[in-house]
């Protein structure tokens, strides 16, 4: 018998405040015109100040939980950009406020791959005994880390959480084709090479908070926009490939290309690259902006709610972000009930 892992519950949670692109145009060189064209996003949620990550990761959670019928769970991963606190971590915060005090409870930084590589190592706790269920999580309160005076990050990025509960299966080797809510294969890779294109430059060990000024704009986070969005298409288009070969699919096979919301140009030109069609695209960039490592989950569960998945269907998962990192999985939809 091999353990593998299976989507059980998921969730999601934005903070209140939705602020339109027209409200940034009051606030900055912008327009919602240009927001429009250039990224397709019409609106963000920032969470208000005393809001943390470790509270939409909670909320987010907790939904995950209700939906897969448990009160408990084994194991939580929380993949975040936004950490509550540089050190420590944030998901025994969270776990906390999941009444989980005494589980398994880390924190994977990924920038926009966290979540795809949060799924991979409760994929991996899970095959490997270690334990039954899993919680894992993306959230993000990006508004936290933007610089006001950078026009081309202040308009992309969003707060928000997404989550799963993942938990163990065991099947026989002769059983083995992809049944309702299998994850897996994955394909992850890194080039920290290019890790000045996405990054807060001031903070860690380089620049330190202790001995130095930072160089103006280093504690906010910066990105070179124009080469991230051509590696951006280049890798996630390799490592989907990548995966689906893994697989055994077809690009025709995949009811659902479900990337990391990066920006809607890029999610088109990544199914061109695919040969999926764009009405195969999930896409909720829209409505809430690029949430980073939460918007994976997020768009899922937003989907899941309007109903739009039937058990069976095939999602092909794909991220890429600062690291540089990036990251492709598969997901079988399951039987979930609608809340
Ligand atoms: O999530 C992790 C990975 N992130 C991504 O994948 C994001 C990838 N990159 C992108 O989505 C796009 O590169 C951006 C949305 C960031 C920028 O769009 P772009 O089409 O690549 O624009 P650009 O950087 O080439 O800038 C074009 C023009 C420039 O003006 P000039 O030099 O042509 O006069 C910018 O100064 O647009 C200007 N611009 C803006 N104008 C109005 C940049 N930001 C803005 C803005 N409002 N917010």
């Amino acid at each position: 018998m091999t353990r593998s892992a299976v989507l059980a519950g998921i969730g999601s949670f934005l903070p209140p405040r939705c602020v339109p692109n027209a409200q940034l145009a009051t606030q900055m060189d912008t327009s919602d015109e240009w927001i429009r064209m250039r990224t397709g996003i019409r609106q963000r949620y920032f969470a208000e100040p005393g809001t943390t990550t470790s509270d939409l990761a909670a909320e987010a959670g907790a939904r995950a939980m209700k939906s897969a019928g448990l009160a408990e769970v084994d194991a939580v991963v929380l993949a975040t950009t936004t950490p509550d606190r540089p050190c420590p971590a944030t998901a025994p915060a969270v776990a906390a406020k999941l009444g989980l005090v005494g589980r398994p409870a880390y924190d994977v930084q990924a920038v926009c791959t966290g979540f795809v590589y949060a799924l991979a190592t409760a994929c991996g706790l899970l095959a490997m005994s270690c334990v039954d269920t899993v919680l894992v999580i993306g959230a993000e309160t990006f508004s936290t880390i933007l610089n006001p005076a950078d026009r081309t990050t202040s308009v992309i990025f969003g707060d928000g959480a997404g989550a799963m509960v993942l938990r163990a299966t065991e099947s026989d080797e002769a059983g083995q084709a992809p049944g309702n809510g299998t994850i897996g294969p994955f394909d992850l890779g890194s080039d920290g090479t290019g890790r000045d294109l996405i990054t807060v430059r001031a903070g860690g060990a380089e620049q330190r908070r202790s001995c130095l000024t930072p160089a103006p704009g280093d504690e906010y986070f910066s990105m070179a926009g124009r080469e991230v969005f051509r590696q951006a298409v280049e890798r996630m288009a390799r490592s989907a490939g990548a995966v689906l070969a893994r697989a055994g699919w077809q690009a025709g096979d995949v009811d659902w290309l479900a990337c990391h919301q990066a920006n809607l140009r890029i999610l088109l030109s990544l199914a061109d690259a695919l040969g999926i069609p764009e009405n195969r695209v999930l896409a909720n960039i829209a409505e809430v902006g690029n949430t980073s490592a939460a918007s994976i989950p997020l768009a899922l569960d937003q989907a899941h709610q309007a109903g739009r998945f039937k058990p069976g269907d095939r999602l092909l998962l794909s991220a890429f972000g600062g690291g540089l990192t990036w990251g492709s999985t598969v997901l079988t939809w399951p039987d979930l009930t609608h809340p």
